[in-house]
Parts: C-alpha cells; sequence; structure tokens
C-alpha cells in the first residue's frame, strides 16, 4: 500500500489539517490540539503549557513538526497541543487527568501527544495514564521490554546528543582543531545534553546562558559540576560555581563572549537581526526551535557563519518518539541495545541531512531546508 500524506494546505502554516479546542472541565484552562498533516493516519507532536501559548503558535509549530520527520523520513505527521491555564494552576493532577481524558479518542485514534515546554515526563504518563494509552501496545509499534516511562529515562539527552552529533559533523566537515570554544544558550534539557557531548569530544564550554545570565570561563567550565548545581528547569544555583568562574547578569551577555560554536537552545528569536553583527562564533547550532529569526539565519549565512537549522538537528526526541511508533525501530532489543539503535539511526539521518544542507549552500541555494522538504513534496 502506498502512504497516504494528508495535508490541507502545505504552503500555509495557519491552515493545519484540523484544530480542536479543549475546554477542560473545572480545571480553569483552555487547551488545543492542531494537527498539521497525518501519514498514514499517524501524526505526532509535543504538549506546551505557558501562560500565553495559542492556536496561531501551535499551528506553526505543528507544521515544524511535520518538517522534522519527513526530514528523518519517518512516516508520520506533524501536530502539537497546547494547555494554557488562566492562572497559577491549583491541581497539575487533575489538569493532567483531564487534559488526558479529553484527548483519549486523539490519542487512541492516532494523535500521539508528548511534553513540551512547561509539561514533563511524569505529566505526560499521567495524561496517559488517564486516556487508558499505551505506546507499547499500539499495532504496528516497536515492542519495548520496559514501560515507556522507564525507557525514557535513558533517552533525557538524545535531543541534544542530535544537535552535538550535528556540531562535531560540522566541525570535522571544517578540519577544525579540538578543543574548540562553544558558548551555550540555555542549560536545559537539551543544552545540557549538548554539553555532555561535546565535552566528551574534548570541546570546552567557555560560557553557558540561563534565565539569569551568563556564567563564563575562558579555561573551560566544569560541565558535570555546572550540571549539578543546575535544577531541572535549567536554572543554574549560583552559589556553588568554583571561583573561577564568572558570572553576567542581563540578556544576551553571552553575545559577548569569545567562541567558535554558539549553541542556541532557549527559546525562540535569540538571535535577530539586530544582533547578527555581534555574533563571534564561525558555526552557529539552532537547538531550540527557531532560536533565529528567518532574516537573521539568511544574514549571518550571508556573513559567512554556518547556520544548522532547528528542524535538521533537534530532531532526536521526536525521532526516538517516532521510530518506536512507525515501529521503524526492530523489536526484541534490551534498553542499552535500542539505545545504541537508535543513536546510530538518529546520528545517520542528522549527519546526512548536514551534509546535503552543506552542499544545497555551497551551490548558492538561500533555503537549504526548503531544497529538501520540496525532495520529499512538502512545501517550506
Ligand atoms: N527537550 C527537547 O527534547 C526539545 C526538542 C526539540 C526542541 N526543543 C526546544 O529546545 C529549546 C530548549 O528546550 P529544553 O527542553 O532544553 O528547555 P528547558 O525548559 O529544559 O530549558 C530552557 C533553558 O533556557 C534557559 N533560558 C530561558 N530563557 C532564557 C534567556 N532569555 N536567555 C538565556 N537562557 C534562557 C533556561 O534558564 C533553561 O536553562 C526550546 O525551544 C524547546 O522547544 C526541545
Amino acid at each position: 500500500m502506498t502512504q497516504q500524506l494528508l495535508h490541507a494546505d502545505a504552503t500555509d502554516a495557519a491552515s493545519p489539517l484540523f484544530s480542536t479546542t479543549l475546554s477542560l472541565p473545572d480545571c480553569d484552562a483552555t487547551g488545543w490540539v492542531v494537527v498539521d498533516s497525518m501519514v498514514d493516519g499517524l501524526a505526532m507532536g509535543g504538549t506546551r503549557m505557558t501562560a500565553t501559548v495559542d492556536e496561531a503558535e501551535l499551528a506553526g509549530l505543528a507544521r515544524a513538526m511535520t518538517h522534522k520527520l519527513a526530514l528523518v523520513d519517518l512516516p508520520i505527521g506533524g501536530a502539537k497541543a497546547g494547555i494554557r491555564p488562566n492562572g497559577p494552576v491549583r491541581d497539575r493532577h487533575a489538569l493532567m487527568r483531564t487534559f488526558g481524558q479529553v484527548t483519549r479518542p486523539l490519542l487512541h485514534g492516532g494523535v500521539y501527544l508528548g511534553c513540551d515546554q512547561g509539561t514533563t515526563h511524569p505529566d505526560r504518563d499521567e495524561f496517559f495514564a488517564a486516556a487508558g494509552y499505551d505506546i507499547a501496545t499500539r499495532p504496528g509499534a516497536t515492542r519495548l521490554d520496559v514501560d515507556w516511562a522507564e525507557f525514557w529515562r535513558s533517552m533525557v539527552d538524545i535531543t541534544g546528543f542530535g544537535v552535538a552529533t550535528a556540531a562535531l559533523g560540522a566541525l570535522r566537515a571544517a578540519n577544525a582543531a579540538t578543543p574548540q570554544r562553544v558558548v551555550l544558550q540555555g542549560f536545559g534539557t537539551v543544552g545540557r545534553g549538548v554539553a555532555q557531548h561535546l565535552a566528551a569530544h574534548g570541546h570546552r564550554i567557555v560560557a553557558v546562558a540561563d534565565v539569569l545570565g551568563t556564567v563564563e570561563d575562558p579555561a573551560g567550565l566544569p560541565v558535570a559540576e555546572l550540571i549539578a548545581c543546575t535544577s531541572t528547569d535549567g536554572t543554574i544555583d549560583r552559589s556553588g560555581l568554583p571561583a573561577s568562574v564568572r558570572v553576567h547578569d542581563g540578556d544576551r551577555a553571552w553575545l559577548k563572549v569569545d567562541a567558535d560554536v554558539l549553541v542556541l537552545a532557549a527559546g525562540a528569536d535569540a538571535v535577530k537581526e539586530e544582533h547578527v553583527s555581534s555574533v563571534r562564533a564561525g558555526l552557529v547550532v539552532e537547538g531550540g526551535n527557531m532560536s533565529c529569526t528567518k532574516d537573521a539565519r539568511r544574514m549571518l549565512g550571508e556573513a559567512g557563519r554556518t547556520v544548522l537549522p532547528d528542524v535538521v538537528v533537534n530532531v532526536g526526541g521526536a525521532a526516538v518518539t517516532g521510530c518506536i511508533l512507525a515501529g521503524v525501530a526492530p523489536s526484541g532489543l534490551n534498553v542499552p541495545q535500542m539505545s545504541a539503535w537508535l543513536r546510530e539511526w538518529i546520528a545517520g539521518k542528522v549527519n546526512r541531512n548536514c551534509e546535503l544542507i552543506a552542499e544545497l549552500a555551497a551551490s548558492g541555494v538561500t533555503e537549504p531546508v526548503s531544497a529538501l522538504l520540496a525532495d520529499r513534496n512538502i512545501a517550506w
């Protein structure tokens, strides 16, 4: 049977395949599930919970999921869910249970909803339980020898792994010496994973930024110690830092630190047009979603910087779920074997796409991601 891709209007992110509003009774919150596309009845994406999330933001993110999954050739469409509480959440467990009950028909019908900004793996486990949903029992999914929650404990660094793989590939292609000086904006799940993998390959993490500011040591920050004094939401406890570490307050102090590699792993629009001339690194890696504005990305390219785009490099987490959901990963492996299989698969896809992007950019193509998607019959 040929694959069936359903896409409402591939040229307009405001036109998903369908979008539904959730009332979330008794939770004083509004929710949405936006499905941008489906392939053979499957779509997937995370669940974002912020005070400002809205349907338009989710439509853009669901479109990005379509792109990410297509670029790694997974037969799954893109989706995104959102929860916007009307104030402080009084009972998070009740909210997650209600979200699971309300989205139950979608989950069982092929729309996988994981976690995203503002939701955690325990939240996801709670709404899956309320929906009676278990990926392991889905027809066609890869069989795991542990439950989904336990499996994910071995994969927490996977998006950072994919981002670091992309950076290492670009450094290899440029014959860059080791160590390179790395600045990381964002020290959450993605940033910490990138730091661990780049440091393990001999590179020097010279500065790390979180929501409070930037910490810097030109001789190299002690990554393991830094992680030990960082909260799960990615805030570094300044009181536990070694004396060699300098602390800078203020937004974008990280832009002033000399670096060869800049990894952006926080929110959107970290680098806008007005910041381009301040970027010192030759290699800019978009670990977060939409870390550079479209114009900033173009201007960085014109200024001779290499930019590795988000939809190509930060696909690790989505790829893990996608490989299991669509049954692409083999069944019957134990957790270490499955982890190794998935890491090799993700590294292969990320490296190949980065090479193609570099070839397209070298031949003068200004929107290489768009060209890669066009090869898969998907508009940018
Ligand atoms: N976690 C994943 O698997 C995954 C996958 C794909 C994309 N992403 C995207 O990557 C980005 C980071 O995700 P995460 O899971 O690491 O998030 P997170 O919430 O765990 O961490 C975010 C980090 O960014 C920092 N930060 C926030 N505002 C900042 C600012 N103005 N300046 C500097 N630092 C700031 C926070 O202090 C924290 O260290 C987000 O855009 C997310 O949507 C994440």
